[in-house]
Formats: structure tokens, C-alpha cells, sequence
């Protein structure tokens, strides 16, 4: 990842959310100096420029509203781009009312649209934002054996559970590559873990609440959206890598490490011991098998991890600073 000036051209979609704004400020970092910010219409994204070098005279941050199902909206956002990170997708922890509109169309709809934006602008590649919830639940993957890209999340288990979010994404992405291939495009996708970190933006995003909930003593225990947690500045690297690197191609997971939700709340009450934070007993992801180089394609890539505890003392503060979090006090 050298920095030079005068990169291609790129469009970020959901570039005010979490990890969209950490994607801009990482972008801009390494000298690319033509960013369309695509994000939901009347959404804020004032804070993408506070970001360091977005004011710069030789830089330009442009914001387009785009509904990402909204086709004509997402082809002028992607127009004069030659890559696009495809980054907005509905992430919510609250139970869908709808889920097929709240979450599924604008999933896999959105990603059509984009990629279909791409294809007519001849963008060179398109590098699009999975998840782990399109690898996991997977009941049928074989015991004893740690979870690696060639796993999906199995629709009919989720669906019978009333768990969209895994559905939206892994239809998402199931979408993309029937896409790419269909059209010959270059596509690669990226699997993070739940994400943690400095919130740039002004809302609490979902992966963030999850700390924040665990931390005012939530005992959820992410039975189905959890493999492990990763710093969402090394996503943003990740996403960058894998625009720029020349023979990439398939899934990546991005995770530091893959281990048990019980293993994350004992972590963070060691670091936060005056926060009620619940004590798991037994396995919160019965028959998960850990690893700590999980994440091997990026990690072969030179992806360096940062130590999960970083990311998590970066988002208390952020959390605190940003009045998300009060300075509980367990009773002495
Ligand atoms: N955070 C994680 O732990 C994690 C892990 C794995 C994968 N991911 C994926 O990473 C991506 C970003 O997630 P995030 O954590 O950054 O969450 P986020 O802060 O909620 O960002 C999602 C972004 O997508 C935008 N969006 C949603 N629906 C849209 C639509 N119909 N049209 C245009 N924009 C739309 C949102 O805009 P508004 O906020 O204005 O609605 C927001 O800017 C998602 O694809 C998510 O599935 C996240």
C-alpha cells in the first residue's frame, strides 16, 4: 500500500457510515484524491470533511444521495470511477418489521445496482462489503474444523430462526458473483467480523452497540452473528489491499481471530473491570473452533492485525466521548 499522489477515481457507497467514513479517511491517507461519497439521502456526512486531508486543494470529496435502490441515483454517484466499494447495506441490531424491504431489497437490489453501474462504466473492480453472516450460521459444517471462506451461511436455518441480517447479506453476495460472472466483471468481497473502533461518524452503528450493550451488562450471546471481532481500521486497510492488489479474487474473511462471543465479554471485563459485564458460562457458539490466524488470505496479503484490545479501549472512548456510554460503577 504505497502512497502516491493521483490514484483512480473511487466511490464509496454508505461513506458516512462506520465503516464507509473509516474507508474515506483511510482512502485519503493513501492519496486518493477523487472520492465519491455515495450515502443515503438527507443522511449527514458533514464529518467525512473534518477527516485529515479532506479539505485540501487538491483533493476532491464529493457527495452524492444515492438510495442505493435507486438505479439512476447510484449510476451518477459511480460515473467517472474506475473502482467502487460497494459498503451500504442495511446493519441493524432491531428486529425488521419487513424484512424483505427493511433489509433484503435493499441488500441484494442495492448490489445489482451497483454492480450494474459498474459494468456500464467500465469500473475495473468492485470490492464488495460481506460479512461473516454470509459464512455463518452453518450447521453443516463439519466439526472440529475452523470456519474458512469456503463456508455459507445456510438460508433455511436462518429463515426458520427469523435471522434476516445473514439472510440480506448472504443473498447479497450470492447476487454479485452470479453477476460477475454473467458479466465477466472483477468483483472481490470481503467477510469482517463484528467491527469495533473509533466512531467517526455522529450515530451509534450496530457493531459498536453490541460492546456497548455487553458492557452495560447485556447477556446476549450473539449465538448467530459472531466468529470473532476485528479493528474496522484494518477493514478499511483490507478493503484498500484488495482494490489494489493485482491477483486477488474469491472471499476474504477479515477477523482477528475467530473464538468464542464468551471469550470477547472476558477480554473486555478484564480490560473494564467497573463495567457489569456478564460472565458467560458454557459456550456461547456451541461446537465453534478457534484460531487465531483466521483471517490467513488477508494475513498473506501483509494484512497486519491490530490487537483486539486496541480496538476495544477505541471504541469505549469513542462511546464515552460520544455520550453512548455512561460510566457505570459495579456496587462495592
Ligand atoms: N460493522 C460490522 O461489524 C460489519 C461486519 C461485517 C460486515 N458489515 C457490513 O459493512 C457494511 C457497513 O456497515 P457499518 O458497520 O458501517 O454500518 P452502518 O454504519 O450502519 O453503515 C451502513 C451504511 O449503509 C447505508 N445504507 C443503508 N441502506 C441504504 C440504502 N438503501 N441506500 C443507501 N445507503 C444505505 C447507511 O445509511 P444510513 O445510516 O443513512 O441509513 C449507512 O451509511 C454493511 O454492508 C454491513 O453489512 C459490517
Amino acid at each position: 500500500m504505497n502512497k502516491k499522489q493521483n490514484k483512480e477515481a473511487v466511490c464509496v457507497t454508505g461513506a458516512n457510515g462506520f465503516i464507509g467514513s473509516w474507508l474515506v479517511r483511510t482512502l485519503l491517507q493513501q492519496g486518493y484524491t477523487t472520492i465519491h461519497a455515495s450515502v443515503y439521502p438527507g443522511s449527514d456526512a458533514s464529518h467525512l470533511f473534518s477527516l485529515p486531508g479532506a479539505a485540501s486543494d487538491h483533493v476532491r470529496l464529493l457527495v452524492y444521495e444515492a438510495n442505493v435502490l435507486d438505479d439512476r441515483a447510484i449510476s451518477k454517484a459511480i460515473e467517472g470511477c474506475t473502482g467502487v466499494f460497494h459498503v451500504a447495506s442495511p446493519c441493524t441490531l432491531e428486529d425488521p418489521h419487513d424484512p424483505q424491504k427493511e433489509l433484503v431489497e435493499p441488500a441484494v437490489q442495492g448490489t445489482l445496482n451497483v454492480l450494474e453501474a459498474a459494468r456500464r462504466f467500465k469500473v475495473r473492480r468492485v470490492v464488495v462489503t460481506s460479512s461473516i453472516s454470509a459464512m455463518v450460521p452453518n450447521p453443516t459444517w463439519p466439526p472440529n474444523t475452523v470456519f474458512h471462506e469456503s463456508s455459507w451461511t445456510d438460508l433455511d436455518y436462518c429463515k426458520s430462526r427469523q435471522k434476516w441480517y445473514p439472510v440480506s447479506k448472504t443473498l447479497a453476495e450470492r447476487a454479485a458473483w452470479e453477476f460477475a460472472e454473467k458479466n465477466g466483471m472483477d468483483v472481490v468481497a470481503i467477510h469482517p467480523a463484528t467491527c469495533l473502533g473509533s466512531l467517526l461518524q455522529p450515530s451509534l452503528n450496530a457493531s459498536c452497540a453490541v460492546l456497548q450493550q455487553l458492557l452495560q451488562g447485556s447477556k446476549d450471546t450473539q449465538e448467530y452473528h459472531w466468529l470473532g471481532a476485528v479493528h474496522v481500521k484494518d477493514v478499511a486497510k483490507a478493503q484498500m489491499l484488495l482494490f489494489e492488489t493485482p491477483n486477488v479474487s474469491g472471499r476474504y474473511l477479515c477477523t482477528d481471530g475467530i473464538y468464542q462471543f464468551g471469550d470477547f465479554a472476558e477480554r473486555v471485563s478484564k480490560l473494564f473491570p467497573e463495567f457489569p459485564v456478564h460472565r458467560f458460562t458454557g459456550e456461547t457458539q456451541p461446537g465453534l473452533t478457534a484460531c487465531k490466524d483466521a483471517a490467513k488470505r488477508l494475513i498473506d496479503l501483509g494484512l497486519v492485525f491490530t490487537p483486539i484490545e486496541d480496538a476495544i479501549r477505541d471504541t469505549v472512548e469513542s462511546l464515552k466521548a460520544k455520550g453512548f456510554l455512561r460510566q457505570e460503577q459495579l456496587p462495592s
